[in-house]
């Protein structure tokens, strides 16, 4: 429901473009729909869900995802030049409502690249944006690194681009640059200096190179911005975007403040919020505002005695506002798969039948081999097991045999493309041996980048979430497993990035970390 004395914020989501495009982050075709599935049945206005001509992969997404979506708005981004627009409108006029965004770096640094005087850039601003409105009543423009962009330069393509039928200007912070005195003078200058700026809605694009993002995009609102754009756990290169879960918490529990409002609703965020981190391979930091692990979490004795007494002494948000419910035991071993389903529901997972068949029997295996089964271990399953299916690399059995006596040695057994396969390796370690016996079954030349594990409960019998990053010819991939043997957990996380490896290698054409945004024409 709208309160009348609220203004009304666009929350657009760029999780599945910005987000994506940072090294390793790369989603697969379901994972993305499931995502954007998630963003649309949460409230998201805008969901950018690609870039079309970056790849076939990137044009099937957005196609996919702007046929599915229900209430979202559905965009893909676009260069400054005739063949990206009608490629992106080709994906999202299949959308309810599409929209096609194009940009041009405009700052000194950013215009020099394509070695395009300021006249030669207004012109191509002008037709570029002229034909994205020809094909579509919905277009936004971005003057990308626009808070480096010489005032009057700025003033000049903004009118442009007004004039040329933009009907959203988009002013992004590219390189995390600007401040939030600065972020909101820039917005209101720019409504109060541009002929007809008031008919167009201005967004905010942050990034968080000096950890301001979240600050930036607030103050670019209370200088008259209404579109925040952002990613979930402000997942995106560098430093990352503007986190989704920041600004729309920040906006309801500082509403006297702030008087805007959103269209989401917060408590399917922590679920998001898990997902995206399972999919794309980036763990949320455990003291991450609104969702990290310790967000709600009192170690301290005054802090726990102050909670006992009366929550609102140190928490200014409930957890359930975000969708957080208290750790609570589960089922055991007798719990029957009706229960499962409910608890997953619960905890914002709907599986299909046959996923729920799979994740019944390994919740049956930790039940087993675990004492207690909290809803983390549930979560762990859940976010391990969903993407498997289709794997053409799958563990099948794996003996290891560590101790203070070497050399450590794994016996493992693999089916690639369905043919089973067996080998015995040793390493300086359980992990190293492991990897060198997947290493001798399926030889390749990507390097390890980052091996990382945590503990998803606590005790020692808990499961271990395992995070293995890769690269191989400047393509990053990430894979990840939970088990409650860590040296299992490892052997899945590697070969799982090791799947992705293969989708990034199958992907015709180029991918957008590969195409240059300097092939403008
Ligand atoms: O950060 C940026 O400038 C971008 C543009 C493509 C909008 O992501
Ligand atoms: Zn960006």
């Amino acid at each position: 429901m709208t309160n009348p004395t609220k203004d009304r914020v666009l929350i657009f989501d760029t999780t599945l473009r910005d987000g994506e495009q940072s090294p390793g982050a790369t989603m697969s075709h379901d994972e993305k729909l499931e995502i954007a599935h998630l963003l649309d049945d949460m409230g998201v206005d805008i969901i950018e869900a690609g870039f079309p001509i970056a790849s076939e992969g990137d044009f099937q997404a957005v196609s996919e995802i702007a046929r599915q979506a229900q209430n979202a708005t559905i965009c893909g981004l676009a260069r400054a030049n005739f063949g990206d627009i009608d490629r992106c409108w080709e994906a999202v006029k299949h959308a309810k409502s599409p929209r096609i965004h194009t940009f041009i770096g405009t700052s000194p640094l950013h215009r020099a690249i394509p070695n395009l005087t300021p006249d030669a850039m207004a012109d191509l601003i002008h037709e570029t944006v002229s034909h994205a409105r020809n094909l579509c009543d919905n277009v936004q423009w971005s003057p990308m690194d626009a808070t480096r962009t010489e005032w009057d330069y700025l003033c000049r393509v903004v009118e442009i681009a007004i004039k040329a039928g933009a009907t959203t200007i988009n002013i992004p912070d590219t390189v995390g640059y600007t401040a939030p005195v600065e972020s909101a003078d820039l917005i209101r200058r720019l409504i109060a200096t541009v002929p007809g700026a008031d008919e167009v809605v201005f967004a905010t694009h942050c990034h968080n190179d000096l950890g301001m993002a979240t600050a930036n995009s607030l103050a670019a609102v209370a200088g008259g911005a209404r579109q925040i754009e952002c990613t979930i756990n402000g997942l995106g290169e560098r430093a990352g975007n503007t986190a989704l879960e920041e600004v729309v918490m920040a906006l309801k529990v500082r509403g006297d403040i702030m008087p805007y409002e959103t269209g989401i609703d917060t408590r399917k965020i922590m679920h998001i919020s898990r997902r995206v981190a399972a999919v794309s391979g980036f763990p949320v930091q455990f003291n991450k505002a609104v969702v990290g692990k310790n967000a709600f979490a009192h170690e301290s004795g005054i802090h726990q005695d102050g909670m006992l007494k009366n929550a609102e002494t140190f928490e200014i948000m409930r957890p359930e506002d975000v969708g957080l419910s208290a750790t609570n035991l589960v089922m055991g071993k007798h719990s029957g798969r009706a229960a499962l389903r409910a608890k997953l529901r619960d905890l914002g997972y709907e599986l299909a039948d046959n996923q729920l068949r799979d994740l019944f029997v390994r919740f049956k295996d930790l039940a087993d081999r675990k004492k207690e089964v909290y809803d983390e271990d549930l979560i762990a399953l859940a976010n391990a097991g969903l993407d498997s299916e289709s794997d053409r690399l799958q563990i099948r059995h794996l003996r290891v045999v560590c101790g203070t006596e070497g050399p450590q040695t794994a016996a493992l057994t693999m089916t690639i493309d369905g043919r089973e396969v067996s080998t015995e390796a040793t390493g300086d370690g359980p992990v190293d041996a492991t990897f060198n016996a997947v290493k001798a079954l399926f030889p390749h030349e990507a390097r390890l980048q980052l091996y990382q594990v945590a503990a998803v409960t606590e005790g020692t019998d808990a499961q271990a979430t395992v995070t293995v990053r890769m690269e191989e010819k400047g393509r990053i991939v990430t894979g990840q497993s939970a088990d409650t043997d860590t040296v299992v957990a490892s052997a899945k996380a590697y070969v799982h990035a090791l799947n992705r490896l293969l989708v990034r290698r199958e992907r015709s054409g180029t991918d957008l970390r590969e195409v240059s945004y300097k092939d403008v024409s």
